[in-house]
């Protein structure tokens, strides 16, 4: 039982960077599973835009080998490949050049939605919005799509937006976090806002405290030596982990309209206090079947984390007095992300003290297995006296929904049909990504000026130990990770 499909409007989608590893993995597939459920009409059109000379044969051949090794059972279909790839286009364009502008602006049409995908290094989206713009190619519809990072502080985040603003509207850029392209994520504020249950309990008096968890299995790998000038805050805490603490705790926005459900996330982001290094562990993996952390990155003297866990306050009426507790890294024991609201225990318990007792837990789980499950108290079953035992009420979607929902769309599936339907929602506007870094900006700060070192910790481990003790110190545990 999943939703009917209703088809978008007819458009030209430019890949720039069509020939990458962002293309070949996520975007490509995407596109080509949203053709395969009907949902992209005949008259749409990719094109592939990237410095390397190939014909468009070339370039079909390149996708279809993606398709089969990223989209496989869709790629299955034979007639399903050829009619995608019969809307697929290449041409050589330099963002950095003149070359292939004024082919790609005769082959934009100018009755379709346009949008353009900027899959390429940051540093060229300055070069592309300028271009798109000094050729006349965009027109005033048209919806550009940056990919993150989005500047890697304050000023770099500003200067970029000040760069696309000479020639976009606000309302024609979609800044993508693909954690909020998740099925799970959108389901939290089904939850929170479509039920009567939650929202009267989503607040300091109910909720005795709130736990982020992005963990990932893997390292760096090849990515070491762009990591390392970056690391876990910059890298997951700035943009997916601030967005996960925005939804779960904004008040309900008026209306599930971009500004409305924007101008809420940006009231938390601002309300967000700035803790105190105690309230910050930074960690770094330790050597065991694969390389350390400071051999990943070449860099034996390297003080970026690779994990990073922090208890955060949000300073306003619904959360006085409730802690977020954030944490993500590398090398951990599973690939695990989810929201967990651990509600406070009934004031007052009516049954004996040996009957034992648990709060309720919600968690969200984003990855791997997207669902949302909640802990409620029941008594075992039997004839034995009154004991309470914990029981989930599970709303993972295969279960619920039936087989087809297992079949979760990827982020990226839902976020490109936004950019084509024009729906801004799920996309970071600038001010919100300009806070974000305002708050973590003076975090880096604080710790770099101190020179303080990233503990070691485990690979396969849930992190330092000093993140256990960040919870004990609160008489509190995280969720085990694996
Ligand atoms: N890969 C991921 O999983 C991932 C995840 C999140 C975000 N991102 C972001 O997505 C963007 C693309 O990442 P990626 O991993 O796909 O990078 P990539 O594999 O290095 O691909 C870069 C693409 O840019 C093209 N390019 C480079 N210079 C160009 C120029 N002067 N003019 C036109 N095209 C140019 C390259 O093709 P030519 O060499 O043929 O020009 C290639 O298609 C980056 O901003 C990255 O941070 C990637």
């Amino acid at each position: 039982m999943v939703s009917r499909v209703i088809p978008v409007d007819p458009f030209d989608l430019v890949i720039f960077g069509g020939t990458g590893d962002l293309a070949r993995r996520k975007i490509l597939p995407a596109l080509y599973r949203r053709f395969c459920d009907e949902q992209m009409p005949r008259e749409a059109r990719i094109i592939g835009a990237a410095r390397t000379e190939q014909s468009p044969q070339e370039y079909r051949d390149w996708v279809a080998e993606a398709l089969k090794e990223f989209a496989p059972r869709s790629a299955a279909d034979p007639d399903g490949m050829a009619g995608f790839l019969d809307r697929v286009d290449y041409l050589p364009v330099d963002a950095k050049g003149e070359g292939g502008w004024s082919d790609l602006k005769s082959k934009m049409r100018d009755d379709v939605v346009q949008a353009f995908y900027f899959s390429v290094a940051p540093a060229l989206f300055g070069d592309l919005a300028e271009r798109l713009h000094h050729h006349g190619i965009a027109h005033e519809g048209a919806r550009i799509v940056v990919e993150k990072p989005f500047g890697r502080d304050l000023g770099t985040a500003r200067s970029l937006n000040a760069t696309l603003a000479e020639h976009f509207d606000e309302s024609q850029i979609y800044r993508i976090d693909h954690y909020l392209g998740k099925e799970t994520v959108q389901n939290l504020m089904a939850v929170r806002f479509g039920n009567v249950l939650f929202e009267p309990l989503w607040n300091a008096q109910y909720v005795d405290h709130v736990q982020i968890t992005v963990a990932e299995s893997v390292g760096v790998g090849g990515r070491g030596s762009y990591y390392d000038k970056s690391g876990a805050m910059r890298d997951m805490v700035q943009n997916h982990l601030m967005q996960l603490l925005c939804l779960t705790a904004m008040e309900p926005p008026s209306r599930f309209e971009p500004d409305a459900v924007r101008d809420e996330k940006l009231k938390v982001i601002r309300a967000l206090q700035s803790p105190p290094l105690k309230d910050i562990v930074r960690g770094q993996y330790k050597a065991g079947d694969n390389p350390s952390y400071l051999d990943d990155v070449e860099e034996p003297d390297s003080r970026t984390e690779s994990f990073i866990a922090m208890k955060l306050h949000i300073a306003n009426w619904r959360w006085n007095g409730t802690p977020f507790y954030l944490r993500t890294g590398k090398r951990l024991k599973t690939r695990k992300s989810e929201i967990v609201v651990h509600f406070k225990e009934p004031p007052h318990s009516i049954f004996d003290e040996d009957a034992g007792s648990r709060p309720n837990i919600l968690s969200i789980r984003l990855q791997p297995d997207e669902g949302i499950d909640l802990s409620v108290t029941i008594k075992e079953p039997g004839p034995g006296g009154m004991r309470l035992i914990d029981v989930p009420l599970d709303m993972s979607f295969a279960d619920a929904l039936g087989p087809e929902a297992a079949d979760v769309p990827d982020a990226y599936e839902r976020l490109i049909m936004d950019v084509i339907r024009g729906n801004q929602t799920l996309f970071m506007r600038g001010d919100e990504v300009e806070a974000a870094w305002a708050w973590t900006d003076p975090l880096i700060e604080a710790w770099t000026e101190r020179g303080d070192r990233p503990v070691p910790y485990e690979p396969g481990s849930a992190g330092p130990e000093d993140s256990a003790i960040l919870m004990h110190r609160d008489s509190r545990r995280w969720r085990e990770v694996g």
